[in-house]
């Protein structure tokens, strides 16, 4: 299985970061650990442990350096992953580097709160997310290989933040190849309510809107029609995929539209516009569908309009703290609007106290 999605991906796309190079590179370490050098490294190894190291008294710690549940995780692939993790065939995923932890864990409190956090799933982009994830919460992290740069994949607007975020659709598309359910959220939203009963009808792709323009309650469903720059503004934030053809055809598609407008310094672009021009080039293929602004607000809107927050007190549901830049100032945010939970409710989080 897994080498036939890496055949079928790998044909369609020149890819750069292959999903899944274990398995190619696991398959040609195995064979030369059975060629001749293979066989006299490893002979010469047992010698080494097995004859010398009794007399020399060696310290245990120099043989655990690296402990054996860390180098389990480097190894967990995707796949593994996923069929530990899904529920129902479904999956959560998020993914976070270092920094992010804390987000990570306002994120986990609130959909805990709405008991879906068993089936969460954090694509570790760093080895240190990797280990700390899976050191408190067995399982529930995966890194998928090659590491980004990790001091050039966190600023906003950033090569190596376009770079990172360049990875998701190809997560995204690896996870419907497995034939699982997938919502993918950013880490700087909480939770309100359970977003799975808006997920209604059996639509390939469900988004929402990033625009903060107000619409009426009853709003249309569909692509909203293009905005002032010829394209829609449709948030890469969350978005809830089916293993169905056409959500798979939406994935390739963001794919190839990142690879044409590749991150120049002059643009700064991140994966948003390329989503949106793929929704615009497969809208006539596959079944769309917007979700609610009132269930679903774009930070924009939740933040700046009280007015709008008070008419619709109730039907929240997922707040996002876009529309702002800035570590400590999205954090503030979350903090005044009462949405900050990572401090005083931390043990409500599967990765308990990070802090
Ligand atoms: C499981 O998935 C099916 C089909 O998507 C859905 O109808 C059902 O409500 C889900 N059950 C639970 C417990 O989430
Ligand atoms: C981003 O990816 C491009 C193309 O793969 C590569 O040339 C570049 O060095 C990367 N930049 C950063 C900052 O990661
Ligand atoms: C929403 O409701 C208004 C007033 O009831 C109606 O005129 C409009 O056609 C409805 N829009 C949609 C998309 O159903
Ligand atoms: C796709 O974008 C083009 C150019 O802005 C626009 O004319 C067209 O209506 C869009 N198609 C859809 C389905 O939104
Ligand atoms: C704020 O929300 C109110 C109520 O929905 C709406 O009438 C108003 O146009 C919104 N203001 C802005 C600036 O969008």
């Amino acid at each position: 299985m897994p080498s036939l999605h890496q055949r079928t991906l790998q044909t369609s796309l020149s890819d750069p970061y292959p999903l899944s190079p274990r398995y190619s590179s696991n398959s040609q370490r195995q064979i030369s650990i059975f060629s001749r050098t293979g066989l006299v490294i490893l002979f010469c190894l047992m010698l080494i442990l097995g004859v010398f190291m009794p007399w020399t008294g060696m310290p245990q710690g120099i043989f655990s350096v690296t402990k054996p549940s860390v180098s389990k995780w480097r190894h967990y692939t995707l796949a593994e992953a996923v069929s530990f993790v899904a529920k129902n065939g479904t999956v959560i995923v998020c993914a976070v580097s270092h920094p992010y932890l804390p987000f990570l864990n306002n994120w986990l409190i609130s959909i805990a709160r709405q008991k879906h956090q068993d089936e969460v799933l954090v694509i570790a982009e760093d080895y240190a997310t990797l280990y700390k994830v899976n050191e408190k919460w067995p399982g529930h992290a995966v890194l998928v290989p090659p590491a980004p740069d990790s001091q050039t994949a966190h600023k906003f607007g950033s090569q190596g933040f376009f770079n990172f975020t360049s990875r998701r659709p190809r997560h995204l598309l690896h996870i419907l190849e497995l034939g699982y359910n997938v919502m993918y959220n950013d880490v700087d939203m909480v939770w309100l309510g359970d977003p799975f009963p808006y997920l209604q009808g059996n639509h390939d792709v469900y988004f929402t809107d990033d625009m903060a323009a107000v619409k009426p309650l009853n709003h249309s469903h569909d692509l909203p029609p293009p905005g002032k720059k010829g394209r829609t503004y449709i948030c890469s934030c969350m978005i809830f995929l089916r293993p169905t053809n056409g959500a798979k055809l939406v994935m390739k598609k963001w794919i190839k539209e990142l690879q044409f407008q590749p991150w120049s310094k002059a643009k700064k672009s991140n994966d948003q516009p390329a989503f949106n021009w793929a929704l615009n080039k497969t809208a006539g293929q596959v079944d769309l569908y917007l979700l609610p602004q009132a269930a679903f607000p774009t930070g924009g809107l939740y933040f700046k309009n009280h007015t709008w927050v008070e008419e619709t007190k109730g039907k929240h549901v997922i707040i996002h703290n876009n529309y702002i830049t800035g570590f400590e100032k999205k954090i503030k945010r979350f903090h005044d609007f009462g949405l900050w939970l990572a401090d005083d409710h931390s043990q409500e989080s599967p990765l308990g106290k990070l802090r």
